[in-house]
């Protein structure tokens, strides 16, 4: 009853929304907002075309019957009359779809020319079934790792370098802009701007497998200042742990199979075979969007992914109930 409420016109066309947002219908950037122009100017188009063929439709079933009432035999074919409506026909047709072409063409354009300046360059990398996030900045201590989810500040045009380590994946943020594929062996490219802040649900648009479904994102558009703070501290080392329980929970993982895939900045687990976990208390989900970062959430994916996501590459995990306990308040720690 709440998601009625909240939007019920929009509940129609699957544009609803909560706490984030993930439609094509309400664009949130200019690449979505021309995108948003191409498909309304598609549907007004095909709504007219619609409605004058079943007009048409029933003016000759409504012209037929009146004769048959009548008493008078069926219409003779006018052959001169038939050309003309079937030519016309044809060059309204073709007249149509290469409007659509064109501009269709126009709005790809735009969404793929590269941006002037000023950009921010993030390289994306889809695994199955989790994102591999890189802020690509140059400089020395300019270049981290994350996971899943992606901050950008608003007003900044954003480059995104697209790749993929095993199949095809492809990279939607409805709200920002159009779909592009991540390709193994091949970098592909697509660039957007947010021009509000706000959370953006992001979701693979290419089946890439078992889990495809469960392969979501989020896009995290803040003000430049706000944005500035984020990454500076994702840049950082995790904090060392300082009470005991959390220094427990990093020998854990230290010993335990989760160091051997994850990798947590400034401790000696340096692996990118799984998400980069150095400030995973920060994010909102784990698992790709999956579940909310909660610490019950959690414990239920450290003990047993396959229930959760069946065929990731995450093994389960046999950990006393004291070890995992640890370990979970060591990894909320890393914010
Ligand atoms: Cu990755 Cu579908």
């Amino acid at each position: 009853r709440a998601l009625l409420r909240s939007c019920p016109p929009a509940l129609l066309l699957g544009a609803c929304r909560g706490a984030t947002y993930q439609s094509v219908l309400e664009p949130k950037g200019p690449q979505s907002a021309r995108v948003h122009d191409l498909w309304r100017f598609a549907l007004i188009v095909a709504t007219v075309v619609f409605v004058l063929t079943v007009l048409a439709t029933l003016w000759a079933a409504w012209a037929g019957a009146r004769r048959r009432r009548a008493g008078l035999p069926p219409d003779l074919v006018d052959e001169r009359g038939m050309t003309r409506g079937v030519t016309i026909a044809t060059v309204a047709t073709v007249a149509i779809l290469m409007t659509f072409l064109v501009y269709d063409l126009s709005v790809g354009r735009t969404t793929t020319r590269a941006p002037s300046r000023n950009a921010l360059t993030i390289e994306v990398t889809g695994h199955q079934w989790w994102w591999e996030v890189t802020y690509a900045d140059p400089s020395p201590r300019g270049r981290f790792t994350t996971a899943n989810e992606i901050h950008i500040p608003v007003g900044r045009p954003v480059v995104f370098v697209l790749n993929a380590s095993d199949v095809i994946h492809s990279f939607w943020v409805p709200n920002l802009s159009g779909k592009r594929d991540l390709i193994p062996g091949r970098t592909t490219s697509l660039w957007f701007q947010a021009d509000t802040p706000g959370v953006y649900r992001g979701q693979c648009a290419e089946f890439c497998g078992y889990q495809h479904a469960k392969m979501a994102l989020f896009v995290v558009a803040e003000p430049p200042a706000q944005y500035a703070a984020w990454a500076q501290a994702a840049m950082s080392q995790a904090p060392p742990p300082s009470d005991p329980a959390a220094v427990r929970g990093q020998q854990v993982f230290m010993k335990s199979s989760c160091a051997l895939c994850h990798n947590i900045e400034g401790t000696p687990a340096g692996s990118h075979a799984g998400p980069d976990l150095t400030h995973l208390a920060s994010r909102r989900t784990i698992a790709a969007g999956t579940l909310r970062n909660t610490r019950g959430n959690l414990a239920g994916w450290i003990v047993d992914p396959q229930r959760i996501k069946p065929g990731a590459n995450m093994p389960p995990n046999q950990l006393s109930p004291s070890d995992l306990e640890a370990l979970l308040t060591y990894l909320q720690s890393l914010r």
